[in-house]
């Protein structure tokens, strides 16, 4: 009987995300800069005679635990590819908010390819799970690389950044989540009839990470879903208030929310941004976290 592989997973926030046209696919083709955080899931792959999915920890009343979960066709996929049955439990410890525009099911995705890939011995090399990734949605790619990278196409084509340095921020969780079609969906309703230019990375932002000067990349975050994102949820708008009152250098909404990130000068300035937000009612609960951070690896083969 093979051992249950855990993968170690972290969540991203997108320090710009530049939104441009519809393209054919019906896709937005895209600009996205990921930085990966200290928040984990982690993903359990435990041999089983047919495909379940269990959940612990955030949220977990919002997971589907059906064979749509990303996670479940992740492992699908996997096993279709090498012609064999997805027979597996996957457990999923969810420190990430679900729906919250941290990719936490991208994440789960992302950390069920590379469990069942350890647990069935298919042997997919790291590229050949990118490519997987990138089928299975625009955002399962970047957890498994982790780090820094510069996205493209509808955000799933990487290239890696430069970080110096680790960046300190908290992440305000709001109350249940906003899909991300929908979020897209008034991003467009929102811009109808106005030209779209191109999207482009910020050279600026791209700078300021490069020499991990966090005082430089606040004014250069940027989010064009953000709008749409406090158009859906106008309560948003308190919370990023009271973070920036609080002393963060910056905040906006991660992806297309309903997450708020704020970045700050360091990690006691992190502490205190996070305490008052908590006291300030304009969220469920607030996390400090760093980046960049490792992409998906194995922590352990152990029991579920
Ligand atoms: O790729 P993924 O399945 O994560 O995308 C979820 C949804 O987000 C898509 O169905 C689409 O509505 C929207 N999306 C988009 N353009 C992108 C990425 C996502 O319109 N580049």
């Amino acid at each position: 009987m093979r051992k249950p592989v855990t993968v170690r997973v972290p969540a991203k926030v997108n320090v710009q995300l530049a939104v441009g046209g519809v393209r054919p696919d019906g896709f937005h083709e895209l600009v996205s800069v990921f930085l990966a955080v200290g928040l984990y899931d982690e993903v359990t792959a435990t041999p089983a005679d047919t495909l379940r999915i269990t959940a612990t920890g955030l949220d977990t009343d919002r997971v589907p635990l059906g064979r749509t979960n990303l996670a479940a066709r992740a492992a699908q996929l996997l096993a279709a590819r090498h012609g064999i049955a997805p027979d597996v439990h996957l457990h999923l410890a969810k420190g990430i908010p679900v729906a919250g525009g941290m990719a936490g099911g991208s994440a789960d995705a992302a950390g069920a390819l590379m469990a069942c890939n350890g647990l069935w011995g298919t042997g997919a090399s790291r590229d050949g799970l990118l490519s997987l990734a990138a089928e299975l949605g625009s955002d399962v790619p970047f957890p498994l690389a982790g780090g820094a990278a510069l996205g493209r196409g509808r955000g799933e084509l990487l290239t890696p950044l430069e970080v110096s340095g680790t960046l300190c921020w908290v992440f305000a969780l709001a109350d249940g989540g906003l899909p991300t079609p929908a979020v897209y969906a008034e991003f467009d309703r929102l811009r109808e009839g106005q030209a779209v230019p191109a999207p482009r990375a910020s050279p600026l932002l791209l700078g300021a990470l490069r020499t991990g000067d966090a005082a430089a990349l606040a004014p250069a975050l940027s989010n064009d879903l953000q709008a749409a994102a406090l158009s859906l949820r106008p309560c948003l708008a308190a919370t990023l208030a009271a973070g920036t009152a609080a002393g963060a250098l910056a905040a906006l909404v991660c992806g297309s929310g309903p997450t708020t990130a704020f970045l700050t000068r360091d990690a006691a300035s992190a502490t205190a941004v996070c305490a008052a937000l908590l006291a300030s009612g304009t969220c469920c609960t607030a996390r400090a976290a760093s980046g960049p951070v490792p992409g998906a690896h194995i922590v352990a083969h152990r029991p579920a």
